[in-house]
């Protein structure tokens, strides 16, 4: 059975959050365990860019991606929920995928599966979540991650504005149960 991990770039209760859970809660019912983590919420030193996990593999800093390191390890699927900030990636996420050049110098994340989702309260493409979406891209290029999915959602300015595009938000659902299940 594929191993999930389900990252969120918001630290509210908003909608990057309540994405997460209802794609853990569908996948739950194909008994598929998937683990959701908040690096805004967690202890993580911010990259130095000293450069020496590219001779040892390893951060010297001791803190939460410690764990965060091994659940990537663990995972078959990574899912990464991006609030839309200034058309681009969330600064926390910014800082989880910095401390991740361990796994870039061990290969450990060349062609893992990547579900890339970006959320913003534009309407428009200007200040637009596609463009967040295509930071988190870049990211998988860079690190030679295979992007199995993108989607963004636009219009999410509240907490639980993603509750009404329940058409889009199902469609999504119903496509990440299908490629992690089938
Ligand atoms: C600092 C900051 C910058 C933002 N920049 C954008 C933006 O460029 N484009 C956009 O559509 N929304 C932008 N937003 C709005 C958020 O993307 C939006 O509120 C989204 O719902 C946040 O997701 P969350 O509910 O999971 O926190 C910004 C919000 C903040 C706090």
């Amino acid at each position: 059975m594929a191993k999930t991990l389900i990252v969120v770039g918001s630290r509210r209760d908003g909608n990057s959050n309540y994405l997460a859970t209802k794609i853990k809660e569908k996948l739950a019912l194909k008994r598929v365990v998937s683990n959701i983590i908040v690096p805004g919420d967690q202890k993580i030193y911010v990259c130095t860019g000293c450069m020496d996990c590219d001779k040892k593999g390893v951060c010297d800093f001791k803190d939460d991606m410690i764990k965060n390191i091994k659940l990537i390890e663990d995972a078959d699927y990574i899912i990464i929920i991006t609030p839309t900030r200034w058309n681009l990636l969330s600064g926390d996420l910014k800082i989880f995928i910095d401390r991740l050049n361990p796994l870039y110098v061990k290969g450990t994340l060349k062609n893992k599966k990547l579900i890339a989702i970006a959320i913003g309260s534009s309407c428009s493409d200007e200040y637009s979540s596609s463009k967040a979406l295509k930071s988190l891209t870049n990211f998988a290029e860079s690190a030679s991650l295979n992007v199995v999915l993108e989607e963004y959602f636009n219009n999410c300015l509240k907490y639980n504005d993603i509750e009404k595009q329940e058409e889009k938000l199902n469609k999504l659902l119903d496509k990440i149960d299908k490629l992690i299940t089938s």
